[in-house]
């Protein structure tokens, strides 16, 4: 399901994007349920309350449905990224997109994924970081490079430097993290800073997470079915790319995977 390509014509079987959109919903849900604070302003008889304010890096799918989750329940949310499409996306959702000319085309693959930034890009993104962790409350974290560890953006001195209480989800702890004081599948405090990095967000939500999927595999199966045979067009690209095997025996298959 994973080598589906990720064309406007296969977006009904994309399920990266499925568990992506269900991953986002509850990194933000969790943050909020896990910072000591309210997300929204509320004026109530014993004061006013200012907003939470939540940055999230990395505005894929599962960093778009975190922002516009984050919004919902009144934070004020702030974005980065570094593909420069992604600008209008985060601003359409009510949030502001940070630092514009950081964006690089350069950081842009051929299939319009990210790339690794170089030496230079990289420093100049942990510059801007420095600047923006620490006056976040929560920080959601998604920056990964396919095939790719995740690119180390937060710092455990950045970590220090946030505000007792702050939140950090990393939803890149599968591939590393995004920041260096993350343990995969775990809920720590570090720096009196809450670091989430569970492994199985998507579970959280089975129901609409298996129907979600379930609607991607059937929908691919149906593309590779006409007149109610199953009859595969290796010239299309979704099937072509799709494909994980063709014409090759078993212990072929094998070898070739071990690489011997
Ligand atoms: P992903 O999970 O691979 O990465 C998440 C995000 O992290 C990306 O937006 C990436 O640009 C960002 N990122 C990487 N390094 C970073 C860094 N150092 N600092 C800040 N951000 C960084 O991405 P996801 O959500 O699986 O897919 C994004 C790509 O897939 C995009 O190119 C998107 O256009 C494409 N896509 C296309 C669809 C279609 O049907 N046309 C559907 C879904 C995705």
């Amino acid at each position: 399901m994973e080598m589906v390509p990720r064309i406007s014509r296969a977006q009904k079987m994309d399920a990266l994007s499925s568990m992506s959109t269900a991953v986002g919903y509850k990194a933000a849900l969790l943050a909020a349920g896990s910072l000591g604070k309210f997300f929204p302003l509320l004026m109530t008889a014993a004061g006013t309350i200012a907003p939470a304010r939540v940055f999230v890096i990395g505005a894929g799918v599962a960093g778009l449905q975190a922002i516009a989750t984050s919004r919902r329940l009144g934070a004020v949310v702030e974005a980065f990224d570094v593909r420069p499409a992604v600008r209008e996306e985060v601003q359409s959702l009510g949030a502001t997109f940070v630092a514009p000319d950081l964006v690089a085309e350069a950081a842009v693959d051929k299939g319009g994924y990210a790339k690794a930034l170089s030496e230079e890009q990289h420093a100049r993104e942990q510059k801007l970081l420095e600047e923006r962790v620490k006056m976040n409350d929560v920080v959601i974290t998604t920056a990964m490079i396919p095939g790719k560890p995740a690119p180390r953006l937060i710092t455990a001195a950045m970590v220090r430097q946030m505000k007792p209480g702050s939140v950090i989800v990393d939803l890149a702890a599968e591939t590393g993290g995004n920041c260096e004081l993350t343990r995969p599948g775990e809920k720590i405090v570090a720096h009196e800073v809450t670091i989430i990095g569970f492994l199985d967000l998507a579970t959280m939500l089975p129901t609409h997470a298996s129907q979600m999927y379930s609607r991607n595999i059937s929908a691919l199966l149906l593309h590779l079915v006409k007149d109610g045979q199953l009859a595969p067009d290796f010239d299309d690209e979704i099937t072509r790319e799709s494909c994980f095997t063709r014409g090759t025996k078993p212990s072929e298959m094998a070898a070739a995977r071990s690489g011997s």
